[in-house]
């Protein structure tokens, strides 16, 4: 990791700019969460379309729960990493400061982080299934493990589904909005994604096409790669602490 780009970064990351992070499953693999794709990647175990769909779930609810309660207490029993401690004293650094985030893991947000654009919404949420008119849109369910699987809707005693985005639905429009908006910025950093889902890859085209300074953290090349002004090929724990602001 060249000293020369770190310079050129932390110069870039003054009081004034308009910053916007973008992560993505990376950012919490020294955490102990573990990624979608690569290496031991969830998508290597296990198919989407039988876990992270409408259709899944309508089949096999409780199939569909348990894998969710599985993670749910993997997420639990990790912390916050060096990379999410970094992030957290940006956001209160920089007064135009944006993360966005595809994780659900809600790590971004123990380790203190303000003004989170959750694209795939949260592990801990939970909806009623059915949309049940007494139930909110969403509530905070944090037991891991549950206590029944498939955990039911206190106001209708139907199912509750997890908060998070499945495959085929679309993203919740207001995050979408705000999201697009802080594309529009001075500095964006990709970091720990692998820059092939839509729309969080189109993210940073959008922040390109606004002038932005681009910059990527990712051990591995991803289609970000190339577009990017700057490119630090190690993992997101190594190299945001080693910036030093002035
Ligand atoms: P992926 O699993 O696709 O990509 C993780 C990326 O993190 C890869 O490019 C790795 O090289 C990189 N990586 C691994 N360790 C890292 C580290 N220590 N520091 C930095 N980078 C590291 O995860 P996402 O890009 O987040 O969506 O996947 C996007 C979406 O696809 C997820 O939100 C999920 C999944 O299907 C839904 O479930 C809707």
């Amino acid at each position: 990791m060249g000293r020369a780009s770190l310079e050129q970064l932390a110069q870039r990351l003054t009081r004034d700019a308009r910053i916007t992070v973008l992560t993505g499953a990376g950012v919490s693999a020294a955490s102990g969460v573990p990624t979608f794709r690569g290496a031991g990647g969830l998508w290597k175990q296990f198919a989407p379309e039988t876990l992270a769909t409408p259709q899944a779930f309508a089949r096999d609810p409780a199939l569909v729960w348990e894998w969710y309660d599985w993670r749910r207490q993997t997420i639990a029993a990790c912390a916050p990493n060096a990379a999410h401690r970094v992030l957290a004293n940006w956001s209160r650094r920089f007064p135009s400061f944006q993360l966005i985030t595809q994780n659900v893991d809600g790590l971004h947000e123990r380790a203190g982080t303000e003004r989170v654009l959750r694209l795939h919404g949260s592990i801990w949420e939970v909806s009623c299934w059915q949309r049940c008119a007494a139930a909110p849109a969403r509530w905070r369910n944090e037991d891991a493990p549950l206590q029944r699987i498939p955990p039911t809707c206190p106001h209708c005693g139907g199912l509750v589904r997890p908060g998070v985005v499945w495959f085929g639905e679309g993203l919740d429009p207001d995050v979408l909005d705000a999201a697009q908006a802080a594309s529009d910025c001075d500095v964006f950093l990709t970091v720990g994604t692998s820059s092939v889902v839509y729309p969080a890859a189109s993210f940073f085209e959008e922040a390109r096409r606004h002038g932005a300074f681009t910059v990527e953290v990712n051990p591995e090349a991803t289609p970000a790669s190339a577009m990017a002004d700057l490119v630090f090929r190690a993992p997101a724990e190594v190299v945001l602490p080693e910036l030093k602001l002035p």
